[in-house]
């Protein structure tokens, strides 16, 4: 655990509004400060931030917490991970003792980044003593300058050459096992090199560090790629090969490849914006980080179906950030590496001002798939069905001029009135529009319900016990003075609800004075939703005090004795049974 004093020195350091403001703009809105929720997609603001009390609520999706919630959530970070970023932002140390950053394997992140350090000097150097694999690389283009400056090496053909290297500096076996560079074989029980008789990409982070390596095999060897596991200093999902260099020259413009040749010879031909994801398809969290850096993302993936099918799935993630984004597809070549080699890197630069946005590129697939355009044979059935298809981009377009614009541009194409296309759109916005509407209703009101409620599952038994708790929690989580007299008014364990009796129970037990970060601690991310929710909800009202607390603990002790079995989980018994017998023992009280 982090002590508590360094978690309040952190929240009160980084304000919750500054913090937030890096990734979702806020607007003033009474006492608080609204915006487009960052956690589903939404049109109407019903993300709120309530700046005094230091948290947020989505009024949408039910997500809410303090500062430390929030990046969790966004940077998809565990509780010590969030607390981490926010020390760094806010210039605190946290003591070594208090990081648990130690892998299963009792392997720690710096270790496994300076065994990576030696492992790529290792490798660099047996690169350049190695003709065979210098030859390969020459014979890829790749001059001895951005050999250098990518640090790419060679893992020697070799059963143990880099495991005796390196245990000879004084690693363990077991280290290198955890840092991915040794496996064990399973027939023998010996350690054995991951890496052999492949060309080595050293994955750096942004601050410099080691953390991962690619090897490709030199001839046509299988699997052509191998790339580190996830180990403690590295996460695939989250890392981006060579943003390291990229970071410096990528403010305006991200070019996003599939692979790793592609984004050496890119930087080799003067792009020095370019990255690549790690052999995986893009993730949201790589996108959120590319938003960090940047604010136009071209992505150029391999111009087979597989490469285009996946800047199709790419485009949506990234634009979901806000990025604007763009798809380069090169002709004539399958990658923009061959296709550098083969037109030079003036001819790459204006396909890249040529690049399509999302609206251009899935058109242009539509009418390919349909054979629309100059020398196409659709007959009308494909063409009806093409609009249906651009009818439904269209719709989702947000903004009206945009959409005015691509409608005129799509009419064109598909050779019909511009008017009757723009009818059509307006339509299926319309019924987008309410369909949405329709489903955030439903999901509030099943929020409300407690039906098929996940996070505090006992609500659906406990509707009215729920509701109490829920008050007394949020006037609590509200006005923390109230504590003390609260608890001499109701005990934690007269609570019905798994949830609320543990949340009233961390309320009771915070020694050194309640927090919300007090709960961050104990909560998993959906509960702390949860017990925002109950503050956000008393917030809106203005009677909060002692007297509801009292009304809603007589609620609690007036509600029917529970079948021992409930109580305490010991077997689950099944709810209908419980809630059957609930009914049964009301009815008999009202009669
Ligand atoms: P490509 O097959 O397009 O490789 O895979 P490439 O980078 O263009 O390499 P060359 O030009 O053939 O040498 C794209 C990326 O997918 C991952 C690698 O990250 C690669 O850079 N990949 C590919 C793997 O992880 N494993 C594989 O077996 C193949
Ligand atoms: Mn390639």
């Amino acid at each position: 655990m982090i002590p508590s004093e360094i978690i309040e020195e952190i929240k009160f350091r980084c304000d919750i509004v500054d913090v937030i403001s890096g990734y979702v703009t806020l607007k003033r809105s009474g006492s608080g400060m609204v915006g487009l929720c960052p956690f589903h997609s939404e049109k109407t603001p019903s993300f709120h931030v309530t700046p005094e009390r230091g948290f947020f609520y989505c009024f949408g999706c039910g997500v809410g917490g303090d500062v430390i919630t929030f990046i969790r959530k966004i940077e998809n970070l565990d509780y010590v991970g969030a607390v981490e970023l926010l020390a760094k932002r806010a210039g605190i140390a946290i003591p070594e003792q208090a990081r648990p950053d130690q892998a299963p394997s009792g392997v720690k992140k710096t270790r496994i980044v300076e065994i990576n350090r030696e492992a790529a000097r290792f490798f660099h150097a047996q690169l350049l003593n190695s003709p065979e694999a210098k030859d390969y690389l020459a014979q890829r283009g790749l001059t001895m300058p951005i050999i250098k400056h990518f640090g790419l090496g060679y893992a020697p053909d070799s059963f143990n050459a880099m495991q005796l290297h390196l245990t000879g500096l004084g690693y363990t076996v077991e280290e290198l096992t955890a840092a991915f560079l040794c496996g064990i074989s399973a027939k023998t029980g010996r350690p054995y090199d991951y890496f052999r008789g492949r060309i080595i990409f050293p994955i750096i982070d942004v601050s410099g560090d080691v953390v991962a390596f690619g090897g490709r095999a030199l001839g046509d060897g299988m699997p052509k790629y191998l790339n580190s596991s996830d180990t403690p200093a590295f996460k695939k999902s989250r890392t981006l090969f060579a943003l390291n260099f990229a970071r410096h020259s990528c403010a305006e413009r991200l070019i996003l490849c599939e692979g790793y040749m592609d984004v050496i010879a890119l930087h080799a031909a003067g792009f020095t914006n370019a990255v690549a994801t790690l052999g995986t398809a893009l993730t949201e969290e790589q996108a959120r980080i590319m938003k960090r850096y940047t604010k136009q993302v071209v992505i150029t993936y391999d111009s087979d179906r597989a490469g285009q099918n996946a800047a199709d799935k790419a485009i949506r993630l990234l634009e979901a950030t806000g990025l604007d984004t763009k798809v380069l597809t090169v002709t004539g070549a399958k990658d923009p590496d061959e296709y550098i080699k083969k037109y030079g890197a003036a001819a790459f630069g204006r396909l890249l001002e040529g690049s399509r946005s999302r609206f251009e590129f899935k058109l242009d697939t539509i009418t390919e798939k349909y054979k629309i355009g100059p020398g196409g044979e659709a007959d009308d059935e494909s063409k009806i069905k093409a609009i249906g298809e651009v009818v439904d981009l269209l719709a989702e377009l947000s903004s009206k001029t945009e959409c005015e614009i691509c409608t005129r541009r799509a009419a064109e194409r598909l050779d019909v009135s511009a008017e009757n296309l723009a009818r059509d759109v307006e339509v299926k916005r319309r019924k987008l529009y309410s369909a949405a509407k329709r489903a955030q209703r439903r999901q509030s009101l099943r929020l409300a319900e407690g039906y098929g409620d996940r996070v505090n599952p006992d609500r659906r038994l406990f509707m009215q016990e729920a509701a109490a708790e829920e008050a007394i929690l949020g006037i609590l989580l509200l006005y923390p003075e109230l504590i003390p007299q609260a608890l001499e008014i109701i005990g934690p364990d007269e609570f019905r609800t798994a949830l609320n009796r543990k949340i009233y129970e961390a309320i009771a037990g915070a020694s050194d004075g309640f927090s919300l970060s007090t709960l961050g601690q104990i909560l998993s991310e959906e509960e702390m939703g949860r017990a925002v929710s109950y503050m956000a909800e008393r917030e809106r009202l203005t009677k909060n005090d002692l007297e509801v607390i009292e009304d809603c603990a007589k609620t609690l002790r007036n509600s029917p004795a529970l079948p021992t079995a409930a109580a305490h989980d010991s077997d689950v018994p099944d709810p209908d049974d419980i809630a059957a017998l609930i009914a049964k023992r009301r009815a008999g009280e009202q009669s």
